[in-house]
């Protein structure tokens, strides 16, 4: 009984820390990914991908659509100007 209990409570450890943390570090940091989470809700995809701006028309439109309802943090919304001005420019 112990013994299925420690291989449970092991295995569970193993799976948090090899699947859980990573993934959610790489969708935490990865400007590709929260754009494609996060700006394709109300419009495509290819509204934004079909501009080109400067970092600050990028800045300037990202922090509208945060107005508009995009459910994006400050940091995250950083990391897709980033993303976006690197990209569409
Ligand atoms: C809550 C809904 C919503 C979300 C989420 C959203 N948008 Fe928008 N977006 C709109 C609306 C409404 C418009 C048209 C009105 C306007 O331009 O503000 C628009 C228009 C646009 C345009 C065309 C206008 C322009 O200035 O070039 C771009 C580009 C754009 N969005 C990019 C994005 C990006 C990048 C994201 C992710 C950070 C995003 N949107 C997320 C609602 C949204």
């Amino acid at each position: 009984m112990i013994k299925a209990r420690l291989i449970t409570l092991v295995a569970g450890v193993f799976f948090l820390t090899t699947v859980w943390c990573p993934a959610a570090e790489k969708v935490g940091n990865n400007g590709k990914t929260l754009f494609e989470n996060n700006c394709g809700e109300c419009h495509n995809l290819d509204r934004p991908k079909s501009k080109k701006k400067t970092k600050d028309e990028w800045e300037t439109t990202v922090l509208r659509m945060k107005q508009n309802g995009a459910a994006i943090t400050d940091d995250e919304a950083k990391i897709i100007i980033n993303y976006l001005s690197e990209i569409y420019k």
